[in-house]
């Protein structure tokens, strides 16, 4: 038998640090969307008591560093299973983008693994588990267009953000979000205001223009600390023309958004020459 799951790539609109906590993580709010950019897991149960994963990606960690290994663990570990899983990974995300790669993986694992080891949980059931592999697990449970609060076991669905095309720029630099959290200073929050519960209003009101208006990431100031070039990516795309211009999660992935499929071509390609990996995709409900 077996089970295929897409797991799709997830984009920030907003990521509002509202402090640093007592447990040391950070508190935070942010609209997160999916994309059409996604990821393909098939999953094959097996009755030694192994765990295999292979990818297309020769780089990419296959062992306990991969979310989708671990997210096996952890249920095996749980639920006192003595089978095995094969899984194999379509990977199409980049990896440490800032789109939530190894996330949207696990979460597919948990859904896929409930269903074949039949262990009947429910969506809080499967966030919890989820929440012990990584803080951005949980919205890619739910997927969709959410508001997603805590350290982001919180996750709201709110009405889908309004259909438009992004334009993803990945240059090649790797950036560890843990590095990224670690590097910024609460001094670097006191004039940023947070956006996230504007847009959630704009994207109930269904008005495009204020959403992409105030897309915001209060990250983006220590990542292009680190990697100057990423401003250089974001004014490139606003000089372009595309509406709206922002980082994806801890980055380096530069999202710029449009409603003109023929302008956010031309800027797919215009970027091409600058950037390694550059992609366009479609939002999804
Ligand atoms: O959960 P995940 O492994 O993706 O988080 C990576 C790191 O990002 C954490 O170890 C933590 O240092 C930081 N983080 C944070 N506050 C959050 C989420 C993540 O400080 N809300």
């Amino acid at each position: 038998m077996e089970w295929i799951e897409r797991a799709p790539a997830k984009i920030n609109l907003t990521l509002d640090v509202l402090y640093k906590r007592e447990d040391g993580y950070h508190e935070l709010e942010m609209i997160m969307s999916s994309i059409d950019l996604a990821d393909h897991l098939t999953f094959t149960p097996i009755e030694e008591n192994r765990i295999e994963v292979y990818t297309n990606k020769a780089f990419l960690p296959v062992d306990k560093r991969n979310h989708v290994h671990q997210a096996i663990r952890l249920v095996k570990e749980q639920f006192q299973i003595d089978s095995g899983m094969l899984v194999e990974i379509d990977k199409q995300i980049p990896v440490a983008a800032g789109l939530g790669g190894g996330s949207t993986d696990a979460a597919a694992t948990l859904r896929a693994l409930n269903g074949i080891w039949d262990l009947n949980l429910n969506r809080e059931e499967l966030i919890d588990l989820g929440m012990q592999i990584g803080t951005d697990v949980p919205y890619s449970m739910v997927g969709g267009t959410a508001f997603v609060s805590g350290r982001g076991e919180n996750v709201r669905p709110i009405k889908p953000m309004p259909a438009c095309w992004v334009v993803l720029a990945k240059p090649k630099i790797s950036v560890s979000t843990k590095t990224i959290f670690k590097a910024l200073e609460v001094a670097q929050l006191e004039n940023y205001e947070p956006q996230s519960r504007i847009v959630e209003a704009a994207i109930e009101a269904e008005d495009y223009e204020e959403m992409v208006r105030h897309l915001s990431n209060a990250l983006e100031v220590v990542t292009f600390q680190r990697h100057p070039y990423l401003k250089n990516i974001k004014e490139r795309m606003i000089r372009y023309g595309m509406d709206g211009v922002t980082m994806s999660g801890s980055g380096p992935t530069i999202l710029g958004f449009s409603r003109n499929y023929s302008r956010a071509k031309r800027v797919y390609n215009s970027l091409r020459g600058f950037c390694e990996e550059v992609y366009i995709a479609r939002t999804i409900k």
